[in-house]
């Protein structure tokens, strides 16, 4: 196995702590777009890239989100959400939405939003994957901003993807934020045996 482009010899630069002055950044992270609904029922929809899956058994995931966005405020009072994966096509959408608010950015959007299976938040049409979740808790920052969780209680899956090998990833076509901007995914690969 021959790894030695990267190994000895590679040269590194110190960059701040601060995440908004690493260009390039380290940890390019998936954009999706989470929905969730306020206590009076209103949808929101919100860009979110800050994901990780944090437990496999139950499929436990979360994000980073500002604890002043609606979209904190309606999970943490209604307790559900849903992750759509945005795929790359797409990606433009995620910064001309947050222009908007409330009613007016769903509109902007032209998004379709279709009823869920175990939720009462919409999963968005557009999306080439869903996961419905119900809120499990929130760990707080002193930044203002928390980590949010929820369990996976049902997921699906655009159809054509399932079972395509490495052509999958190119139906779903998911984007990963950058440092202001996005990049897709490129040709899946898979190591040899
Ligand atoms: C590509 C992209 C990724 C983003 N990722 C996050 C994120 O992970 N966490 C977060 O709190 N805000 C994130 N934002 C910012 C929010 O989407 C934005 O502040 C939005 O207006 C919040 O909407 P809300 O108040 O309806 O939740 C992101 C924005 C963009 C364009």
């Amino acid at each position: 196995m021959v790894y030695s482009a990267y190994t000895v010899g590679m040269e590194f630069t110190s960059i701040p702590t601060d995440k908004w002055e690493w260009h390039p950044s380290p940890l390019p992270s998936q954009i999706t777009l989470v929905t969730s609904r306020g206590a009076d029922g209103a949808l929101d929809l919100a860009p979110k890239s800050c994901l990780a899956v944090m437990a496999f058994d139950p499929l436990t995931v979360g994000f980073a989100c500002n604890r002043g966005h609606t979209t904190y405020q309606n999970i943490v009072r209604t307790g559900e959400f849903v992750v759509n994966v945005l795929p790359e096509g797409l990606a433009p959408l995620a910064w001309a939405i947050i222009a908007f608010q409330g009613q007016e950015r769903i509109d902007a959007s032209g998004l379709t939003f279709l009823e869920s299976k175990r939720v009462a938040v919409p999963r968005i049409a557009e999306c080439t994957a869903h996961l419905e979740c119900e809120f499990d808790d929130a760990v707080a920052f002193e930044s203002g901003e928390a980590f949010v969780y929820g369990r996976v209680l049902a997921a699906d899956i655009l159809s054509e993807a399932v079972g395509a090998g490495e052509r999958g990833y190119r139906l779903l076509d998911p984007c990963f934020y950058l440092d202001g901007g996005w990049a897709g995914m490129g040709a899946a690969k898979r190591p040899e045996a």
